[in-house]
């Protein structure tokens, strides 16, 4: 069983998951930034899964804005208002957003004409800020579901207790 660290709730990590968590858990445990941590999960996560395409992340770079940070795949658009695409619905929302197919979201950002689906998760720090968003695209159909989604949602909870502050205070400054 796992804990969220913001709600004190309790999960388990699909088989899936298991793995690559432990894994992106033994590798922070050095001392790291924030950028750091970013590379680090961004590099695991993609390539733990053969149908993530894209992954990295978007980080809140002033009020309403987001710019590209550390990921892995083709080159991402690098920068995404609050108010357009997924990414942008996410950190608005502060909810994930589960894209089984990308042409039936309105406002989608094409950064990659093969991308089909996507996830996107925000992380959020202590004060409930979004500090970033966690965006993995696939080329395939649906190809995300309520593991991954649990799953993410458990890695970004903890980036965002050890990180939010550090990164938004990045930010004020
Ligand atoms: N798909 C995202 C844009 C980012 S990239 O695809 C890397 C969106 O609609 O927010």
């Amino acid at each position: 069983m796992r804990t969220m660290p913001e709600t004190g709730s309790s999960f388990s990590l699909g088989d899936r998951y298991q793995p690559v968590m432990a894994r992106i858990q033994a590798l922070l445990s050095e001392p790291c930034d924030w950028t750091a941590a970013m590379a680090t999960v961004a590099c695991e996560l993609h390539h733990a899964f053969d149908h993530f395409h894209w992954t990295g992340f978007y980080r809140t770079v002033r009020p309403g804005h987001l710019q590209i940070g550390p990921y892995q795949g083709t080159h991402g658009c690098l920068d995404i208002p609050f108010e357009r695409g997924v990414c942008g619905a996410a950190a608005r929302s502060k909810q994930t957003q589960l894209v089984p197919d990308v042409n039936r979201f309105p406002g989608h950002i094409a950064c990659s004409s093969t991308t089909r689906s996507e996830i996107v998760v925000p992380v959020l720090n202590s004060d409930g800020h979004v500090i970033a968003v966690l965006d993995v695209d696939s080329n395939d159909v649906d190809a995300f579901d309520e593991e991954d989604r649990i799953s993410l949602e458990w890695l970004c909870d903890l980036l965002g207790t050890r990180w939010g502050s550090e990164a938004w205070d990045a930010l004020s400054t």
